[in-house]
């Protein structure tokens, strides 16, 4: 998987949040995403979960230089009360949301996490459509035909590739998974404002800029005499 991606995606973050920001890498794997954020952002405070011990174990040796990353396993569909609420500035999550058995519940488990107007962008892959043209097409044709065959091939593990393949074709198009994610309601309440759909790789890849909605820390906060 290309780094330009992530990176991109470690930018958006970065353009929104503080340097000493805490951050979440939800699904981190072997921890790329959460090295790449601390190579952009030494005083952020990173924390990487992923349910696979044998991910976290190679991104364990991965980050051992830094204190800054903390490594920790965890399903995203069940994790909130790790932290508590309102715990993070910002969160990730790269090519991991399409795994996930319950989606909306990971979703607000993360919301539950987040701060208000806290940026949270998810990368993740889906079958390009019509509207980018003839590379759309061949990208199309790429994630069908040679991810599984090259994949399996350059790996030994043609399983995995399948399973990589069938899942992108699974899941939804951009124009639906965007409006999953701005009509989804954590707790009753509007969870996240969707601002901006970023097309990568001719429509393969994509990222979805969120940010945070957290009704209830604003009422709290005017019940406090603050300004909201
Ligand atoms: C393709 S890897 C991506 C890893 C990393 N984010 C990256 O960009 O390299 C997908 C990751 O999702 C994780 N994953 C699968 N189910 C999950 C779940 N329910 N909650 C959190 N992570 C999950 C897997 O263990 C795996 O590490």
């Amino acid at each position: 998987m290309d780094v330009r991606w992530r990176q991109v995606m470690v930018e958006i973050i970065e353009s929104s949040v503080q340097p000493d920001a805490r951050l979440l890498d939800m699904a981190t794997g072997t921890a790329d995403v959460a090295l790449l954020l601390h190579k952009q952002m030494p005083q952020a405070q990173i924390v990487g979960l992923d349910p696979s011990n044998n991910m976290l174990d190679v991104g364990r040796t991965k980050t051992a230089h830094t204190d800054h990353i903390h490594l920790q396993q965890a399903d995203a569909q069940q994790f909130a009360k790790l932290f508590g609420p309102n715990h993070f500035d910002g969160a990730t999550m790269a090519f991991g949301i399409r795994n996930v058995p319950d989606r909306n519940k990971a979703l607000c488990e993360i919301h539950q996490v987040l701060k208000d107007q806290a940026r949270f962008c998810i990368l993740e892959f889906s079958e390009p459509d019509d509207s980018f043209g003839i590379m759309g097409q061949m990208a199309r044709w790429f994630i069908r035909n040679a991810v599984p065959t090259v994949g399996a091939i350059l790996s030994g593990a043609p399983r995995e590739y399948w399973h990589l393949q069938n899942s992108i074709q699974q899941f939804p198009s951009p124009k639906e998974f965007g409006h999953i994610l701005e009509s989804l309601a954590c707790a009753g309440e509007k969870a996240f404002r969707l601002d901006e759909i970023r097309h990568l790789n001719f429509g393969s890849v994509q990222i979805y800029s969120l940010v945070a909605l957290k009704q209830s820390a604003v009422d709290a906060k005017m019940e406090h005499g603050e300004t909201a």
